[in-house]
């Protein structure tokens, strides 16, 4: 079964009259109206708890839009279960049939479910329509049908034969079950996550982040409507310590796919060392954590293109991508030019709910992150090594608003040129325009993070030194270009260093670490 390398999802414009605008509007006002009961899913039961958590959209705190059943410990024993008992009859499916369940999954979110995919995004997760469609409708669309493509190419690797000798690689699935850990920021992941385990026959329980739990179970709707067996991805919405107490103690965890915070991802690994004796095999642990994202800007730059890679790379999304912008290093000789451009394009994005398509900026996810974006953005206002040169304002009286912001820092080492905020705030310093190289080495060593970066000039061999300096500061590199929006199948994404395992999601680097090959060998 060859599945050739398919195109991208076109993206969806929502321009106003279109008809896609028109369903998108529909399935917003459907929604909001709706009063919606979210179930858990192991073993294909939807499971109610009566234990209700309400979920309201965090631009618009005064509505609820229904709750979801929180779960104890007794369903992650039953979805581990219920996972378990699913294994063998999944391991058997041939796995053409198994590819089609995804692919089909795939055209139902293309044909049937974009508008309802795209607007549980838009208010659970507070995304515009425009950055909905690209991640939780194409990304998740091209996930699911380029893993088939990947999984397609490595099930054809096979080793060679001798003389008298038959030689052939079997590429199992892991024994045990697969724990997929999902974040808040992108539905496609969120997806991609068990997914992509799920596809190189693996059985999963999967634990969305609660604040995103609505888009997964439109996932998980979508699944099943498309024939994924009972028990293969079992969906819980429990809370992460029990379930690591769980999970990292059974003899048949396998393995986590995790996207979330370095934090988490240290504890995680430290758990499953201390639990290594337990299991029948050394687990596989894939993450992508954190990013402090950089832009470094020569002096040989184009100014519009310079502020356009700053503004969308550093405020799309509200910067709660892992991939956007935070901080930067504008030349000297640009400095004052960009800064004014900069704070200008600023000023022009709207912010509020996603209901109005005109508002660029939506809020941030919730309380402790506004929390904890305002207390940098008020230590900024108060510090004289640092300045504010737009935004700074939040306010959580309707839902959680935080300012595009952008600070000025006269340290390079300032506290926000150094931490992740995962919010609206870029940093940028200005750098003296002939101290080039030495800028290269102070941006590589400033975080601990090693996610995205970008390089923006005219200069060829300005960009060749930037990318052989920053060879290991970035595992996604783009050059005159913002640092986000990986494609599937054209940037494949992920970090080393604090940002993670670097298994890049989206390509044939990843589905391996799903796979267990067995080598067999045949005497003629
Ligand atoms: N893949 C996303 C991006 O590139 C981040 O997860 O922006």
């Amino acid at each position: 079964f060859n599945y050739p390398m398919p195109a991208n999802e076109p993206v969806l414009g929502y321009a106003p009259g279109s008809a896609e605008r028109a369903a998108l509007k529909k399935a917003i006002a459907d929604a909001k109206k709706k009063q919606m009961e979210i179930p858990m899913y192991i073993g294909g039961r939807a499971v109610k708890t009566g234990k209700k958590v309400e979920i309201r959209p965090p631009h618009e705190l005064s509505h609820t839009l229904g709750f979801f059943h929180r779960g104890e410990d007794k369903h992650i024993n039953q979805a581990i279960d219920a996972a378990l008992k699913a294994k063998s009859g999944w391991e058997a499916m041939p796995w053409e049939d198994r590819a089609a369940i995804f692919l089909k999954a795939a055209d139902l979110i293309a044909q049937k479910y974009r508008a309802e995919l795209n607007a549980a995004t838009m208010l659970c997760q507070s995304k515009n329509p425009y950055q909905a469609e690209i991640d939780s409708a194409c990304e998740l669309i091209d996930f699911l049908r380029f893993n088939v493509h990947f999984l397609s190419e490595i099930y054809r690797q096979q080793p060679n034969d001798a003389p008298g000798v038959k030689n052939r690689t079997e590429w199992r699935p892991l024994e045990g079950f697969v724990l997929a850990l999902t974040p808040f920021n992108f539905t496609a992941i969120a997806g991609n996550l068990p997914t992509s385990a799920a596809l190189c026959g693996n059985v999963v329980v999967w634990k969305p982040a609660d604040s995103q739990v609505y888009s997964a179970q439109v996932v998980m709707k979508i699944l099943k409507e498309a024939g994924l067996p009972d028990g293969v991805i079992n969906l819980i919405y429990v809370s992460g310590q029990k379930l690591g107490k769980i999970v990292f103690a059974h003899p048949d965890f396998a393995g986590i796919h995790f996207t979330g915070s370095s934090a988490v991802f240290n504890t995680i690994w430290k758990t499953i060392g201390e639990n290594i004796s337990r299991y029948k095999s050394y687990p596989r642990i894939v993450g992508e954590t954190g990013g402090k994202d950089f832009v470094m800007i020569h002096k040989s730059a184009n100014v519009d293109e310079a502020v356009t890679a700053l503004a969308r790379g550093a405020f799309e999304y509200q910067g709660q991508k892992c991939s956007a912008a935070s901080r930067a290093y504008i030349p000297s000789n640009l400095a004052e030019k960009i800064k004014a451009k900069l704070v200008a394009t600023v000023k022009t994005f709207k912010m509020g709910p996603v209901d109005d398509f005109s508002n660029f900026v939506n809020a941030v996810i919730d309380e402790k992150s506004f929390d904890k974006i305002s207390t940098y953005l008020k230590n900024a206002a108060k510090d004289r090594k640092a300045s504010i040169l737009v935004g700074g304002n939040c306010d959580k009286s309707a839902g959680y608003f935080v300012e595009p912001t952008v600070i000025e820092a006269k340290d390079p080492k300032y506290v926000t040129m150094c931490e992740e905020i995962f919010g609206p705030v870029l940093t940028i310093y200005v750098y003296d325009a002939d101290k080039f190289e030495q800028t290269l080495d102070l941006v590589n060593a400033t975080s601990p993070y090693a996610l995205t970066g970008s390089i923006l000039g005219q200069d060829r061999a300005a960009i060749a030194l930037a990318t052989e300096k920053l060879r290991f500061a970035a595992g996604n590199f783009y050059i005159n270009d913002k640092p986000t929006g990986a494609v599937v199948g054209q940037q494949p994404f992920g970090g080393a260093r604090a940002s993670g395992t670097n298994d890049k999601a989206g390509s044939a680097l990843n589905l391996y670490r799903w796979l267990s090959a067995r080598s067999i060998k045949e005497t003629l």
